[in-house]
């Protein structure tokens, strides 16, 4: 690369069941990589404010019902329209962190929802690629004696387990990293901030091409 060039952000995404404490993490890695002088911009999905998000979270209030495959490229548009934020961000050298990505559209669509899971992967394809993916692993019997699951669909524990099983189809990937999601919470902030760094500097390092998925 050119002398001087800036080196690129890395793009961090949490997956992870609903109340697998992936959101604190999420909000916890974001401070502490800002403490440590970088650059950071944290997103969500769905990005409940923006205009398909609205219609999001009224599916998700069940306000509105949409088909399976319209409701699946809701989600999908919605990371579509976030699309040049993402590739700005990083090419400036800020790392991105996501709370949630494509791999919640393919685990929620296929297993809550049923549909294929090749078709779901479909929506998604071209997006940016993340870097890394933490999965904040608490299993569903964990994450509903929490606090219980709320009212938003797809809260119940039976729906819980076929998205868990759904999860699984990105487990064998070289960028997903597991995080035992049972731990106390400071342990895996610590743990996800130390493999974090990692990333951040291999990919400022390398210089390593934004690539998309599903490569
Ligand atoms: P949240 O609880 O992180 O705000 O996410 C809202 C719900 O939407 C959660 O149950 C996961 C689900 N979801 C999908 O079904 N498809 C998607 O593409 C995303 C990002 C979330
Ligand atoms: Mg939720």
């Amino acid at each position: 690369s050119c002398v001087g060039a800036m080196p690129r952000g890395a793009f961090i995404v949490f997956e992870g069941l609903d109340r697998s404490g992936k959101s604190s993490q999420s909000q916890r890695l974001a401070a502490s990589l800002k403490d440590k002088g970088h650059d950071v911009k944290a997103i969500r999905f769905p990005n409940r404010e923006g205009p398909l998000g609205q219609l999001i979270d009224a599916f998700l209030r069940k306000d509105i019902d949409f088909t399976k495959r319209t409701c699946h490229h809701l989600f999908s548009s919605d990371r579509w329209e976030k699309q040049c934020e993402i590739q700005a961000a990083v090419l400036s050298g800020t790392t991105v962190i996501s709370d949630r990505y494509a791999f919640s559209g393919v685990a929620y669509s296929s297993g809550a929802e049923g549909l294929p899971l090749e078709w779901c992967k479909n929506a998604d394809s071209g997006l940016i690629a993340p870097d890394t993916v933490f999965y904040i692993d608490v299993s569903p019997e964990e994450a509903n004696r929490r606090k219980g699951y709320g009212a938003e669909r797809y809260e119940k524990l039976e729906i819980q387990r076929r998205v868990y099983s759904s999860y699984m189809h990105f487990s064998t990937q070289p960028y997903w990293h597991a995080i035992d999601g049972t731990k106390d919470i400071d342990s895996i902030a610590a743990e996800v901030c130390v493999k974090a760094e990692q990333v951040v500097s291999s990919v400022a390092a390398s210089d390593a091409p934004v690539t998309t998925l599903w490569d």
